[in-house]
């Protein structure tokens, strides 16, 4: 059988680390080439490295996704290296820490909305052109089940997962003409680095424990469940399939 994602080029910004890291694994090992981008050049480069040592094709290339002049230089390098860019993939993103909406300043705001939503902005302007001169492309951005089902202490944050859903939407009608798909991925909270952030609290057994609580299926999401969804969304056999937002959360939304 043919590797899922045979010749196609993949963007995947915060490449370096969590689920942007097995979103990489998982499309290079179906023959995807991958463009690791990600503004901590050590993780970036040590993700693109282990692809090539298994035999895949990767570049990294240094990018913060919430600047215009980054995100340029992304698309540029991309073709440069590989040709085309079939995916780009909205990984990258941060949150204030767990705590009452008026305790996070208007500087920690402005970064925030800069990360989370700016860069979706940033991709369309950057990427938009180069999947219209190919005659078509695929966005998949990682937002959140904090979308759908907001956790206190997080307001601001699950704001902006709000517009990472609502954007997408946005993009798959107002792209559709041009054969450009936007689905995106909403997970639920996972073992990763941002895990104490969304907790607000020390990784005890009893802090687990609580959120566990709240996920039906009683296990943290992984980032191969993430990774998995995106190869799916990625994938030509999704061809028919934009607009769409979702759930990888273990039944949390319910
Ligand atoms: N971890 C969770 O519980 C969880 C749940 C739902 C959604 N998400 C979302 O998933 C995405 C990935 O989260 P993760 O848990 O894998 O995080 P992570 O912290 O493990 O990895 C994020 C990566 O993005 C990079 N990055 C951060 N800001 C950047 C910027 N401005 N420019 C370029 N690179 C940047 C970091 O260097 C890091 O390599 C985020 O959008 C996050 O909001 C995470």
């Amino acid at each position: 059988m043919n590797p899922r994602l045979a010749n196609q080029v993949a963007v995947v910004t915060g490449g370096g680390s969590g689920f942007g890291e097995a979103i990489c694994h998982a499309f290079a090992a179906e023959g995807g080439r991958i463009v690791v981008a990600d503004f901590n050049a050590a993780a970036g480069e040590r993700v693109a490295q282990a692809i090539r040592a298994q035999g895949g094709e990767a570049e990294f290339c240094r990018a913060d996704v919430s600047l215009t002049a980054d995100m340029g230089q992304l698309a540029t390098t991309a073709v440069a290296r590989f040709g085309r860019v079939d995916v780009m993939v909205n990984n990258a993103g941060m949150s204030h820490p767990n705590q009452p909406m008026l305790g996070v300043t208007e500087a920690q705001f402005d970064r925030l909305y800069q990360v989370n939503v700016k860069s979706i902005y940033l991709s369309a302007v950057h990427f938009v052109p180069v999947f219209r001169r190919q005659g078509g492309g695929s966005f998949i951005n990682i937002g959140s089940t904090a979308a759908v089902r907001p956790r206190p202490g997080l307001s601001w944050y699950n704001g902006s997962k709000g517009a990472v859903s609502l954007l997408t939407k946005s993009f798959a009608v107002e792209l559709a003409p041009d054969r450009i798909r936007a689905n995106s991925i909403n997970p639920a909270i996972a073992d990763t680095p941002l895990l104490t952030t969304f907790m607000g609290a020390a990784d005890t057994p009893e802090n687990r424990a609580r959120f566990l609580a709240s996920i039906p299926l009683g296990r943290l999401c992984r980032p191969s469940d993430v990774a998995h969804a995106a190869l799916f969304l990625a994938d030509p056999a999704s061809e028919f399939i934009t607009g769409v937002c979702l759930e990888v959360d273990g039944g949390r939304c319910i």
